[in-house]
C-alpha cells in the first residue's frame, strides 16, 4: 500500500465519512395528522447531510473539525415531535411562498390586493402560519442526493396561483448545493430559501458570538421597529453592519445603534455584490475554535444574517431539547424581505410559463490555526 493510500483511508477511519457517495433513506417518525416522515442521509467526501421530508428540512450536517473530528453543525432536534412543536424557529427549513416579511401581509399584484395572514407584529413571516416548512414534502432519490417536492394550491395560505416547488439537496466534496425551480399557473410573488441555524463549533451549545464573519456586501436594507425594510439601501461602511473584513459576530452586536436595538442582535438582509441570477460568494464563517470554515455561495440577490436572537432556551418536544440564544446563526440566501411594496427592489413576482431557477451552495472546510 503506498503511503498516500495509507493516509486516505487513515483519514476516512478518523472522519467516519465516507469518500464514495451514497444516498440512503430511513423513517424519521409521523405527523399527528399521520403522514409517514422520512430522512434521507446524502455522503460525499467530507460531509454528510440529512434531509427530511416534513419541511423539507436540514436535520443534521456532519463535518470534520481541523483534527478530523466529525460532528454535526447545525441546530436541530432528535425526533420529529421536537420540529412540530416549535412553530416559530424553521429549523434546517425550506420557508416559503414568501420568506421573510410581508407587511401588514397586504401586497397588490396586477391591480388586486392580497392579503395574506399575519404571524409576526401584524406582518406575514416565512409564508404565515402554515408555510412550507409545516408540509410533507415528496421525495425522489437522485444517484448524489434527494429532490423534495410540493404543490402549493391556488389560494394556499392567500397566495394566488398554484405554485410548484422542487428542491433538489446534492452533496459534493465538502458541499451541500440546493437548487431551487419554482412554476406557476397565476401570477404571484414566491421566495424561497432555507432556514438552517449553523453552529460550527459543533455542540449546538457555544454561542456563534466568537464566530468570524465575512459579508460580501456594501449595503443592506434598514428596518422599521417590525423588522420591515424601509425601502433604503445603506451602506455598511463605518457601522456595525460592515462585515467586508472578517469581523468576529460578537465584536459590535452589543453597540448602541437603533438597527441592532430593533432586532435584538443581527437580522437584516444585506445587499449581494452582482446581479440577480449570476452565482456569487455571499458569506464566509470561520470558528477559530474547530477551524472549520462555511462558504455560502448564491444566485440570489441578498442574504438574511440572523444572529438567533429570538432562539431563547424554551424546550421543544418529548426530548425537551433547547437552544439558547444565539447558539446558531443563519444565512438565508433570498430576494429582500417586502420586495412585493418595495418596487425598486429586485422583483419576486412569477408569472405563469416561466421556471424561477436559483442555488446555494454551502461549502465546509477547515482552516489552521
Ligand atoms: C428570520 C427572521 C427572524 C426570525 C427567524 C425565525 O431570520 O428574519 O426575525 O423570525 O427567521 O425565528
Amino acid at each position: 500500500m503506498t503511503a498516500r493510500w495509507l493516509k486516505v483511508m487513515l483519514l476516512m477511519m478518523t472522519t467516519g465519512i465516507a469518500a464514495q457517495g451514497s444516498v440512503t433513506k430511513a423513517p424519521f417518525g409521523t405527523t399527528p395528522d399521520g403522514k409517514a416522515v422520512d430522512v434521507y442521509t446524502l455522503k460525499a467526501e467530507g460531509i454528510e447531510a440529512s434531509i427530511m421530508t416534513y419541511g423539507a428540512r436540514v436535520v443534521a450536517i456532519r463535518t470534520p473539525d481541523r483534527s478530523g473530528k466529525v460532528a454535526n453543525v447545525v441546530l436541530g432536534y432528535s425526533a420529529l415531535d421536537g420540529y412540530i412543536a416549535d412553530k416559530t424557529q424553521y429549523f434546517g427549513a425550506i420557508v416559503g411562498r414568501y420568506g421573510n416579511r410581508i407587511a401588514l401581509g397586504k401586497f397588490k399584484l396586477n391591480g388586486h390586493e392580497y392579503q395574506v395572514p399575519t404571524n409576526d407584529h401584524a406582518n406575514s413571516l416565512h409564508g404565515g402560519t402554515v408555510g412550507y416548512d409545516k408540509l410533507v414534502w415528496s421525495a425522489k432519490e437522485l444517484p448524489d442526493g434527494v429532490e423534495m417536492s410540493l404543490v402549493s394550491k391556488d389560494g394556499d395560505m392567500g397566495y394566488p396561483g398554484t405554485l410548484t416547488v422542487h428542491v433538489k439537496y446534492t452533496v459534493h466534496k465538502g458541499s451541500l448545493r440546493i437548487d431551487y425551480a419554482s412554476s406557476t399557473d397565476k401570477a404571484t410573488v414566491a421566495n424561497l430559501t432555507n432556514h438552517s441555524y449553523f453552529n460550527l463549533a459543533g455542540d449546538g451549545k457555544t454561542t456563534v458570538l466568537h464566530d468570524e464573519l465575512t459579508l460580501f456586501s456594501d449595503k443592506y436594507t434598514p428596518v422599521s421597529a417590525t423588522l420591515i425594510p424601509t425601502g433604503e439601501l445603506a451602506p455598511v461602511a463605518g457601522t456595525p453592519f460592515d462585515f467586508r473584513k472578517a469581523t468576529t459576530i460578537g465584536a459590535r452586536i452589543h453597540d448602541d445603534n437603533a438597527q441592532l436595538k430593533i432586532a435584538g442582535g443581527y437580522d437584516h438582509n444585506w445587499v449581494l455584490r452582482g446581479a440577480n441570477g449570476v452565482e456569487k460568494t455571499a458569506a464566509k464563517v470561520y470558528d477559530p475554535a474547530t477551524g472549520r470554515v462555511l462558504t455560502v455561495t448564491t444566485t440570489e440577490p441578498g442574504v438574511q444574517f440572523y444572529s438567533g436572537n429570538f432562539l431563547d432556551g424554551t424546550p421543544f418536544g418529548k426530548a425537551h431539547e433547547s437552544h439558547a440564544r444565539n447558539t446558531g446563526l443563519c444565512l438565508e440566501t433570498q430576494h429582500f424581505p417586502d420586495s412585493p411594496n418595495h418596487p425598486a427592489f429586485p422583483s419576486t413576482e412569477l408569472k405563469p410559463g416561466e421556471v424561477r431557477h436559483s442555488t446555494t451552495t454551502f461549502t465546509f472546510s477547515t482552516q489552521a490555526k
